[in-house]
């Protein structure tokens, strides 16, 4: 269990006092961006902010791949949103801790980065 490990390194830390740890701030960061699997960065952008994927010409119309934005849900929607049944997003296999330190990056990071217009769709 993450927070075990948590507790764990508290207490290595607490005996071995100059030697440096991740912290939960750290571990949320790297989880989002390397969750086993590609990291959320790619499509939803680096704050969650929402992010263009990718786009082609289909006639005179451009079409958009869009990571929507995430750092504005309510924990509950963000839970929903990552059981399986997605369009474009892949699957990820996501411990309770996992999801709730990603969901506490996002909401840290909710007011960075914004770009899209219209990606405050809440
Ligand atoms: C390959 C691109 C891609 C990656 C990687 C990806 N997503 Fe997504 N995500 C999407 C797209 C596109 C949607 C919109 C639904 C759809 O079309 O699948 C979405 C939807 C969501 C939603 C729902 C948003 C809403 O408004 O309901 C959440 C939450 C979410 N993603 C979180 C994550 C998290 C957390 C990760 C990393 C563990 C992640 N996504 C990785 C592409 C991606």
């Amino acid at each position: 269990m993450r927070i075990g490990l948590f507790i764990l390194l508290l207490l290595v830390n607490s005996i071995n006092a100059d030697e440096s740890f991740i912290s939960n701030d750290e571990y949320a960061k790297m989880l989002y961006k390397n969750p086993r699997g590609i990291g959320c960065d790619k499509c939803h952008g680096e704050y969650g902010e929402g992010k263009e994927i990718s786009s082609y010409i289909s006639g005179k119309n451009k079409i958009s791949l869009i990571g929507p934005r995430i750092n504005n849900l309510s924990m509950r929607q963000f839970k929903k949103a990552l059981k399986k049944g997605k369009r474009l997003m892949p699957e990820y296999f996501l411990t309770d801790e996992e999801k709730a330190f990603l969901y506490y990056y996002l909401i840290t990071q909710n007011k960075k980065g914004l770009k899209f217009a219209n990606s405050d769709k809440q």
